[in-house]
């Protein structure tokens, strides 16, 4: 059986990717407490421990910080960068040595429709994501040889906390009238095309950021 690693798996979409996989695989879901991203020290101790080899990563877990550019803390811009891009970096560092050794591996990175469109207030979390597309494609490139496949997966408007805490109730529904959907998309629908891309029928589909935005940025 297919071992995956979901990082950000306590609610959302992360919650809901991990539910997917776990039909198929044994899916590990650390707690912040067994492995907070934010900490070097953290990400180092965890992967210490781990004794069995990563087939499937899901770089799910992140953060995003409003503030206009004049008030970017730096402590802000230096957590969402190691939350939403070293730490996902450093993940897949360790667990690719071991992939290539058994000529398989599925990693998914959760970027975000932000790091192809983006709104005030939204720089540090649009660098951070914007990266990671880039990322994702040079290992893409790098990994390819080894049946490793990289993608990235850039949801729109989802509705989870992270949603509620950035968007009033009034702003949800404006939102909902500019997506050709009509609506925020359920996390599920954000895990199943996940579930696709680190599923055995994904054999040649890799280095991509697919946008799952409800149309959002064909308009
Ligand atoms: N919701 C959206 O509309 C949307 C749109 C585009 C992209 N995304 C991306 O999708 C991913 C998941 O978003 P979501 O909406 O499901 O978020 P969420 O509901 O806020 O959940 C965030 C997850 O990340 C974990 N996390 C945050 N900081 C962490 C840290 N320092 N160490 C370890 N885990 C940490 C949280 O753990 P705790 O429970 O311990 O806090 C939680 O499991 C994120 O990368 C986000 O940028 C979301």
């Amino acid at each position: 059986m297919r071992i995956a690693l979901v990082t950000g798996a306590s609610r959302g979409i992360g919650a809901a990717i991990a539910a997917q996989l776990a039909s198929d695989c044994k899916v590990l879901t650390p707690s912040r407490a067994e492995l907070d991203l934010g900490s070097e020290q953290s990400l180092e101790s965890y992967l210490a421990g781990l004794d069995q080899p990563i087939d499937i990563l899901i770089n799910d877990a992140g953060i995003n910080r409003i503030a206009m550019l004049e008030n970017i803390e730096n402590k802000d811009l230096d957590d969402t960068l190691q939350i939403n891009l070293l730490a996902p970096f450093r993940l897949i560092q360790f667990v690719a040595p071991q992939m290539k050794a058994r000529n398989y591996g599925r990693i998914v990175n959760i970027s975000s429709l932000l790091s192809v469109v983006s709104r005030a207030g939204r720089t540090s979390y649009s660098m951070s994501k914007t990266a990671l597309n880039g990322m994702t494609r040079s290992l893409a490139v790098e990994l390819a040889p080894y049946n490793i496949l990289v993608n990235a997966v850039a949801p729109g408007y989802v509705m989870t906390d992270l949603t509620r805490q950035n968007n009033s109730a009034t702003e949800i529904d404006k939102i909902s009238q500019t997506i050709p959907i009509q609506r925020l998309a359920a996390p599920q629908e954000i895990a199943s095309v996940v579930a696709f891309l680190c599923s055995e029928q994904n054999t040649y589909l890799t280095g991509q950021t697919i946008v799952v935005d409800g149309g959002y940025t064909c308009l």
